[in-house]
């Protein structure tokens, strides 16, 4: 490691603490802003959706830097060997790639997301977005030694946050099944409504 990297990881990782609170408020504001839009036409709901692209391009630099920060607290080697960071790791991740594909969806789309049944769609995919760091939050507060009942809800599902997370099989057919089948589903609609 050289000097210079390390003064940078002692800067930086002590702050991850710090660092996460900014996604954690802007997703969840825009998870409320979406609510608000998905409910209503009016002035402020449409006002609060004008800021949405914003407000959602500031969470994922600052996710970027959260994700930053928490990857330097311990050598990767030793975080890797714990299943309780590597869920958090994981749960950090998918939070981050799933904000961004939100953004990109709300920012390409503009008001159309809201048209008809969309923004029923809006709203759940900001309730799932809400999930993800639901758990990303409840993982990071069990390493930091903030243990919360949110994981004993969890435990109802299945999975002990202690245990690695393991997706069934199923699932990565389902995956594989949507990333076949999504892209055409679009391309159908869209030829359609053409
Ligand atoms: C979007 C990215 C991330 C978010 C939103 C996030 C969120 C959190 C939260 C809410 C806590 C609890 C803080 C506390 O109660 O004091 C935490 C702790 C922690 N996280 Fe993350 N995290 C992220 C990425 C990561 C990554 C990639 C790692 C890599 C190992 C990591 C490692 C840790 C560790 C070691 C702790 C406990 C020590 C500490 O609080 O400084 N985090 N995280």
């Amino acid at each position: 490691m050289t000097p210079y990297y390390e003064l940078f990881v002692r800067l930086v990782a002590p702050y991850h603490a710090v660092l996460v609170h900014f996604p954690v408020a802007l997703w969840t504001t825009v998870a409320l802003l979406v609510f608000y839009r998905a409910v209503s036409d009016g002035a402020l709901a449409r006002a609060g959706d004008k800021i949405l692209v914003p407000l959602l391009v500031l969470s994922i630099f600052s996710g970027i830097a959260a994700l930053v920060s928490g990857l330097l607290i311990f050598p990767l080697e030793a975080a890797g060997a714990s299943p309780l960071i590597r869920n958090h790791i994981l749960a950090a991740s998918w939070s981050l790639a799933y904000w961004t594909v939100f953004l990109l969806t709300r920012w390409i789309n503009g008001e159309t997301v809201w048209n008809g049944a969309n923004r029923w769609v809006m709203l759940g995919l900001a309730a799932l977005g809400t999930l993800l760091i639901t758990v990303t939050g409840t993982v990071g507060g069990h390493i930091a030694g903030k243990p919360t009942t949110l994981s004993v809800i969890l435990a109802w599902f299945g999975w002990d946050v202690y245990d690695t997370f393991f997706v069934p099989d199923v699932m990565l057919a389902l995956i594989a099944a949507a990333i076949i089948g999504l892209p055409v589903l679009g391309w159908w609609g869209s030829r359609r409504s053409s």
